[in-house]
């Protein structure tokens, strides 16, 4: 959905100069075709199946994204009150709704049993405790799936990997079946379901397809005592495309997991988050300046490591392209913003033909961008549009300056 027309880049049907006079840089583009499309990949791969796709709503959850997505059928993956706050803006349907993440406090757990969610994925035994605790006192049955860690290497990121025993995640696999015996003598939970989430950008299916053999042992082994659940939670991870990687097929993956799954009367549930925005969305940005130099070149742009910082975090590599031909010579260039950091950049030694004032496009920034962006050097963040085909519209409009310092006091 990102192409060149004439010499000049586009979103869908529209090029991405026109966006930036209309709206300013920089600025995230999403492409709402992109977007439905990467949607509709996984629900087709599950037609005729007892399937959910909670989309992983940490990687962009920009409200006009979770309503085409809440819209489509999708359920979310929430990892905190404030993403529950927006799926419920957004007009999700809370009974898709499953609840991640190792931090839950009384209050998020509160919330959620008010809104009705389909369930909670608990991570250790004091978190069932405190679940518990909380549902009685509101007199109500919380629905659990414990994460189990399956122990399996997702050959990804260290910072991004999180199905190994040393990662802060999940229960410990052989600690599993005394919780499940726990949690299904206590009146009020009702133990539903298994997940798990070994890792992000796992560029090769194998590692998911280890841990979901391992999942279906345990699952098997409980049921072998009475203890039936109604749901598997595989998570998400599949990676995408960011230079020349070859990540999994995700009708094919799928395809794997039902037959590995087979007879079991069990609904899957996936968790993706990057696989369904990441290629949908680029950072537009503009060189403000270019700065020659012995050692290196520099093409300085108006966006930074505030608007996408998974350079700077993760070694993460994007693809940064010209947005139009301005017919100078090549140069190789380090892609750096204005924040007063050497880990202010975007990419290195990406050969360029620009000129100072030029547009360029970092590449599959529609997952773990705007989401993880901050303020840093009081820096507004950008805007955000979404274009479908030869419309475009302002999802998010650019932070201002003032806004950052609304919520401050001075002192009395
Ligand atoms: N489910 C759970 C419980 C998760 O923790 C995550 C991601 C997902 C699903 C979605 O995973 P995905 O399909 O996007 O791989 N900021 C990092 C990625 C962090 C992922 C955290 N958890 C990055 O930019 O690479």
């Amino acid at each position: 959905m990102f192409e060149f027309r004439n010499g000049s880049l586009h979103a869908e049907s529209i090029p991405l100069d026109a966006i930036a006079r209309e709206f300013g840089t920089p600025c995230y583009v999403y492409s709402r075709a992109a977007l439905t499309s990467a949607l509709a990949q996984y629900q087709s791969a599950c037609a005729g199946q007892d399937a959910l796709v909670c989309y992983a709503m940490k990687a962009n959850s920009n409200l006009a994204i979770l309503d085409l997505f809440a819209r489509m059928g999708a359920g979310f993956d929430i990892v905190s009150g404030g993403e529950l706050a927006r799926a419920m803006a957004a007009g999700a349907d809370p009974r898709r709704i499953v609840f991640s993440g190792v931090g839950k406090s009384a209050a998020e757990m509160c919330y959620a049993l008010e809104c009705g969610i389909l369930c909670f994925n608990v991570e250790s035994a004091a978190e069932l405790t405190r679940l518990a605790a909380v549902s009685g006192a509101m007199d109500r049955r919380a629905a659990v799936s414990f994460r189990v860690n399956p122990d399996v290497d997702a050959r990804t990121h260290p910072y991004i990997s999180t199905g190994l025993k040393e990662n802060k995640f999940g229960i410990e696999f052989d600690a599993a079946p005394g919780l499940y015996r726990a949690a299904s003598r206590m009146p009020q939970v009702e133990v539903v379901g298994m997940d798990c989430h070994i890792g992000s950008n796992l560029i090769e299916p194998a590692p998911l397809l280890e841990a979901l053999d391992k999942m279906l042992e345990l699952v098997d082994s409980l049921a072998g005592e009475g203890i039936r659940l109604r749901h598997l939670d595989l998570g998400g991870g599949l990676g995408i495309r960011y230079r020349d990687e070859t990540p999994p097929d995700v009708a094919a993956y799928l395809r794997e997991v039902f037959a590995r799954v087979g007879a079991r009367e069990l609904k899957l549930l996936f968790e993706p988050g990057r696989s369904l925005v990441g290629n949908a969305g680029v950072l537009l940005t503009r060189i403000e300046y270019l700065k020659p130099g012995a050692a290196r070149n520099f093409a300085v742009v108006d966006a930074a490591m505030n608007d996408l910082i998974c350079p700077a975090l993760y070694e993460a590599w994007h693809d940064i392209v010209a947005v139009g031909n301005s017919g100078v010579a090549r140069a190789v260039y380090d892609v750096v913003g204005p924040v007063c950091e050497s880990g202010d950049f975007l990419g290195k030694e990406r050969e360029l033909a620009v000129r100072e004032g030029d547009l360029l496009a970092v590449m599959s920034a529609g997952a773990y961008a705007m989401c993880m962006s901050s303020n840093y050097n009081s820096r507004p963040r950008a805007a955000e549009v979404m274009v479908d085909g030869e419309k475009m519209q302002l999802i998010r409009q650019r932070e201002r300056p003032e806004a950052l310092f609304a919520l401050e006091h001075l002192l009395r």
